[in-house]
């Protein structure tokens, strides 16, 4: 697609280094290129440049309806990327204001890329720096993923070096032909169990002496506190505890020492603010402006996947869109996008014409309800084995398939399920205090009057379709 030269032309400066920043409002996803100084333009450096209503306009001009390309796997950003003009807005705001930012929010709900988006309209006042600590199993390890999270950007990589030069004999060119893995278990063979706070801190006094501001980005923080906590057990001992403290503290320190010339962003799927009430580190994050990343609004989803259908020239009967929407219950960007897959490839394999409202329920049942929830299931049951240790996983994990199954679990259910399990140590109704308190934070489940439901219907039934078999709901079991 072309910039048409009879459209209004755009304010735009002379070199694309001079460009201003963002000037925010609602920006469209559009695939436009332009050619503008002898440089290709594509649609994010003109939501740089423009006003969004003025490029929103020209867009719809153009070529009249929107369009989006589909993803369903990693973080999407550009092209991919729909919508959360409000929440970037936000953001970026709490960022030039110099805050730290906590974002927890369910797992898939695009919390990276959200982060990845903001970091590419940023790009020219901040560096940014992604830390993904999914991997990450200590602190030190988490100290080489900052260090090799540095070398995107020329001038501090070489800073970079300086620190860990002691420990390696490394050259300018050898350093040069590393590549990215390569360098991050160099960086951490360099290290010890003594020395990762020293080589942590060095590392962020040289972030905050760059010429322009810097965001730490941590994704995935809180599965590195709660292996920290919890160890290879899943058991919060006092050495475990320690261990979590200090690294809790370097962030800490850290966050407060270099205030207005570091942010840093943490992020996370299963939550931190549990996990850290478990450990009695609750303070830590008080440096920390909290961010909420909701679902989809009902709108939004429909417009993604009105995009998507403009993209793939899918055609959806009317109530069609509405069905999905309804069916999903919780609209999590992913599992609108896993949807219209799931759509698309149905259609093509079928060569049907249009998606009828009876189609969707068809490949809710058939396609959604298969194989991908298994994909989906093992990693949380994963992380909430993660997030609650093994001793008391078990609980939560019935508590979990008894509102799947009888479609929500009331006080007396709880109870009866709770009397069965004997915690050493620990008061039964306490546990099921707490657990609750966490299945609601990451977005599990949500209380209903006196009653705990899902919030999401696909989860409920995924969840439903794996551990259905064999169990009997309390009601059952009374008769
Ligand atoms: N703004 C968005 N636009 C389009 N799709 C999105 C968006 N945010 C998330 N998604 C969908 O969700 C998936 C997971 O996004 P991701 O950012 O990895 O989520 P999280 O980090 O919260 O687990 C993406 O592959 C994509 O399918
Ligand atoms: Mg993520």
């Amino acid at each position: 697609m072309t910039f048409q030269g009879n459209q209004p032309a755009p304010q735009v400066p002379k070199k694309i280094g001079e460009l201003p920043r963002q000037q925010g409002g609602a920006l469209k996803n559009r695939i436009v290129a332009n050619k503008f100084d002898g440089k290709k333009l594509d649609n994010s450096i003109l939501r740089i440049i423009m006003p969004s209503s003025l490029l929103a306009t020209i867009l719809l001009e153009v070529d009249g309806v929107e369009k989006l390309e589909r993803a369903v796997g990693n973080f999407v950003t550009g092209d991919k990327f729909w919508n959360r003009d409000r929440e970037i807005e936000t953001f970026v705001e709490y960022l030039d204001e110099g805050a730290h930012i906590l974002m927890a929010a369910p797992r898939r709900i695009g919390k990276t890329s959200l982060m990845r988006e903001v970091a590419l309209r940023v790009q020219d006042k901040y560096y940014c720096l992604h830390v993904d600590l999914q991997k990450s199993e200590s602190s030190a390890d988490a100290v080489a993923e900052l260090g090799k999270a540095t070398h995107t950007h020329k001038k501090i990589w070489a800073k970079t070096t300086e620190i860990f030069r002691n420990i390696l004999d490394w050259t300018t060119e050898n350093i040069q032909a590393f590549n990215i893995d390569e360098i991050g278990i160099t960086l951490r063979s360099g290290m010890t169990a003594g020395d990762w706070q020293a080589k942590g801190d060095q590392l962020f006094s040289t972030l905050a002496e760059t010429d322009k501001p810097v965001i730490v980005f941590f994704d995935e923080l809180p599965i590195l506190i709660n292996r920290l906590l919890k160890g290879k057990e899943y058991k919060i001992t006092p050495e475990h505890k320690k261990v979590a403290d200090a690294f809790m503290s370097w962030i800490r320190d850290n966050s407060i020492r270099h205030k207005g010339s570091v942010r840093i962003v943490i992020t996370g799927s299963i939550g931190i603010e549990p996990a850290l009430r478990q450990a009695d580190l609750s303070a830590s994050l008080n440096t920390f402006t909290p961010f909420v990343l909701p679902a989809w609004s009902q709108d939004t989803a429909i417009g993604c996947l009105k995009a998507l259908a403009n993209q793939y020239g899918v055609s959806f009967q009317e109530g069609a869109l509405y069905r999905i929407t309804e069916r999903l219950g919780y609209l999590i960007p992913h599992h609108v996008q896993l949807f219209f897959d799931n759509i698309y490839v149905d259609s093509k394999l079928h060569s049907r014409k249009e998606v009828t409202v009876d189609r969707v329920d068809e490949i809710y049942e058939t396609r959604m309800l298969s194989i991908q929830g298994h994909a989906e299931l093992s990693h949380m049951e994963e992380r909430l084995k993660m997030a609650f240790g093994l001793e008391v996983y078990p609980l939560a994990l019935e508590i979990l398939t008894e509102a799947a199954v009888t479609g929500y679990l009331d006080a007396e259910a709880s109870l009866t399920i709770c009397k069965e399990y004997v915690f050493e140590g620990l008061i039964s109704k306490e546990v099921l205090r707490d657990i609750l308190e966490i299945l609601q934070h990451d977005g599990y489940l949500r209380q209903q009057g006196e009653e705990f439901v899902f919030v999401s219907n696909l989860l409920k039934d995924w969840w439903k379709r794996r551990f259905d078999f064999g169990y009997i709901p309390v009601s059952k079991r009374r008769s």
